[in-house]
């Protein structure tokens, strides 16, 4: 560690900031499941690892993941990956990237066996194998069978469960944990590369450079630009803003994914698990509505076509309610030993926040802001892309994504559940492996640029000193309503536009917050502040790419655009965002070609083209 002063003083005081300097091979920035699974395979490796992250690890947003991590582990039934890789292509809509995609469904079986190694206590079989769970868009014979049982799951608390065994593991390993150190940004070079972070120790209030030849951005989703959302409040697209700032494009930023069943008023998650084990949706009529829009699915068809039929059953009619405006989740016809081993989490969650006890009465419901599909670009090693019209693929050197707060993309336009643990770990375990073979141990870390950093503190600066007239609080309800009524489950030009209109005057405001608290040891004041600017860049490029996007595809609903489109818009949406809150959209193409021909036991490409998308 050394000390290093910088040009830029803190405007009141006149004193420089001071940094403290950190050189590790590669610095995490999250400790979520990807950030963990990233840090735990570096660190195994032998590389300096450490691992920067705003909240105590196990408080990490994945603590709150219930249903479970997909893999064709075949225990409950007949189940392949080529099973698995259909239903994520359809499940993405025809988005996402199939390279990916197949290195995801490949990978899961091994994935999560090494979990289980690790000492993440699963649920069990009768005959002691992992126990897996039906969850939506999971299905068998390609489409054409049984809805599959392919979900592995503890109880109601796998995300629990995960979490807790990742950290332990990685201490095992030596890892370096900087806990409840806000990142600020990424350090780039003159050349385009990243070279660290720059991050702030909110417990004493010093400034800290983590010098590094990788840094991986594990930082999560974006739920919080939302009102209504499953995400902790933790959950402010960090990663995102970083990138944006460092003048790197975000994608597919327009695909929001509404999870069926948040807790009408509180928005805490009932796990997909539910319907799994036997759970259904009534509207007031008492009907089982799900049977008349998928009759083969049901309930269990893919989240977004859950989330639509439940909207539209309450638009016309048929809300449960005093006010009509949700709709009921059955689980008090199954038997009550089924909810106290397999759905314990949720029994508790009812009762504490609807009240309920769902052994007697249905759960209110109603779809709520669950997981961002994009973010910050990435092929399927991890390595962030900065593309170009020439190379649509090139990698941006020294960094990498991982998990929510990356697009790699395997979820394209819309995400099966379960899908999302086990992308956190594959993933992880990727960019590990990649880092193994690309970062050189024996090369010298590299040396911040100085006026680079000068930059970074002189914006930090400005921010903490912000003396306008709209608290960060305001501002960040005004902008997470605006996000409720125009970017969501149904989207039309008109409220498009308007968003786009009403967000671009809300980021304007951004001049003119107040910050109360100048103090730099646990200025919640400020933090937040700097959570809202990352925020305000997820948000603002979602509506952008929304507005621009004319067509229906997966969690992207547009009611004056009711078909896909792939003729024009299979394609990545590409949102960079200036200073001044412009946003300029280009494209990429998506990839088509799986990694194994055929004849190599791939999948049959005929099996995979587009067709139309029915449950
Ligand atoms: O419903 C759930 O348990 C959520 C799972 C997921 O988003 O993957």
């Amino acid at each position: 560690m050394a000390r290093a002063s910088t040009k830029k003083a803190d405007q009141k005081s006149g004193k420089a900031y001071e940094f403290v300097d950190h050189y590790h091979d590669v610095v995490v920035v999250g400790a979520g499941g990807s950030g963990l699974r990233a840090t735990l395979g570096m660190a195994e490796q032998g590389l300096k690892t450490a691992c920067v992250t705003k909240v105590f690890p196990t408080r990490s947003h994945t603590v709150a993941a219930q249903g479970g991590i997909a893999a064709s582990l075949g225990n409950m039934g007949p189940d392949n990956w080529q099973w698995h890789l259909y239903d994520t292509i359809k499940g993405s809509d025809w988005l996402g990237d199939v390279d990916a995609m197949e290195y995801l469904v490949q990978e899961a079986p091994a994935a999560v066996y090494e979990l289980e190694h690790y000492g993440v206590p699963f649920s069990r079989t009768e005959e002691g194998k992992i126990y897996q769970r039906p969850f939506g868009g999971h299905t068998t014979e390609f489409g054409e069978g049984p809805p599959v049982q392919r979900t592995c799951a503890a109880a109601d608390r796998t995300g629990h469960a995960i979490l807790h065994t990742l950290y332990g593991q990685s201490l095992r390993h030596n890892a370096e944990f900087y806990i409840e150190y806000f990142a600020i940004d990424l350090m780039m070079s003159k050349d385009g590369v990243c070279t660290g972070i720059i991050a702030w120790n909110l417990d004493d209030g010093t400034m800290h450079r983590f010098n590094a030849k990788m840094v991986v951005l594990a930082t999560g989703g974006y739920g919080r630009a939302y009102f209504s959302a499953t995400s902790a409040h933790t959950c402010t697209g960090d990663g995102n803003g970083m990138v944006a700032r460092a003048g790197l494009p975000l994608q597919d930023m327009e695909f929001v994914q509404f999870h069926p069943t948040g807790i009408y008023g509180a928005g805490c998650l009932i796990t997909e698990g539910a319907r799994g084990e036997g759970g259904y949706l009534t509207n007031s009529e008492g009907e089982r509505f799900m049977e008349r829009y998928a009759p083969t699915y049901k309930d269990l068809a893919s989240r977004d076509v859950v989330s639509r039929c439940m909207t539209m059953e309450i638009r016309e009619g048929r809300g449960v309610g005093a006010k009509g405006d949700h709709i009921h989740l059955h689980l008090n016809h199954l038997p009550s030993e089924v909810l106290a081993e397999r759905l314990p989490g949720i029994s508790e969650s009812a009762r504490i926040f609807a009240g309920v006890d769902l052994n007697k009465e249905p759960i209110p419901v109603i779809p709520t802001v669950h997981y961002n599909m994009g973010g910050v670009p990435t092929n399927y090693w991890g390595e962030v892309l900065n593309p170009t019209a020439k190379d649509p693929d090139r990698v941006t050197p020294g960094l990498m994504a991982v998990g929510e707060a990356a697009c790699a993309s395997v979820h394209g336009a819309n995400r099966l559940g379960s899908n999302s643990l086990i992308d956190l770990v594959v993933f992880g375990r990727a960019a590990a492996i990649r880092a193994g073979k690309v970062v050189d141990r024996e090369a010298p870390i590299p040396t911040p640029d100085a006026a680079y950093c000068d930059k970074i503190m002189d914006h930090f600066d400005k921010m903490r000193h912000s003396d306008g007239k709209t608290p960060t609080a305001h501002l960040r309800d005004e902008m997470q309503h605006i996000m409720q009524e125009d970017a969501a489950v149904f989207r039309t030009q008109s409220t498009l536009k308007q968003g786009c209109q009403r967000i671009s005057a809300t980021w304007g405001k951004m001049s003119d917050i107040k910050v109360s608290d100048r103090s730099m040891i646990w200025n919640s004041d400020l933090v937040e502040t700097l959570e809202l600017e990352n925020l305000m860049a997820s948000a603002i490029t979602t509506v952008y790419g929304a507005e621009a996007r004319k067509e229906s595809r997966g969690a992207h609903a547009r009611e004056d655009f009711k078909d896909r489109d792939d003729k024009v818009w299979r394609k990545h949406t590409l949102s960079m965002l200036d200073e001044k809150g412009k946003v300029k959209l280009t494209y990429r193409p998506v990839h088509t070609k799986p990694l194994l021909a055929e004849k190599d036991g791939g999948i049959d490409l005929k099996r995979i083209a587009p067709k139309a998308r029915v449950y």
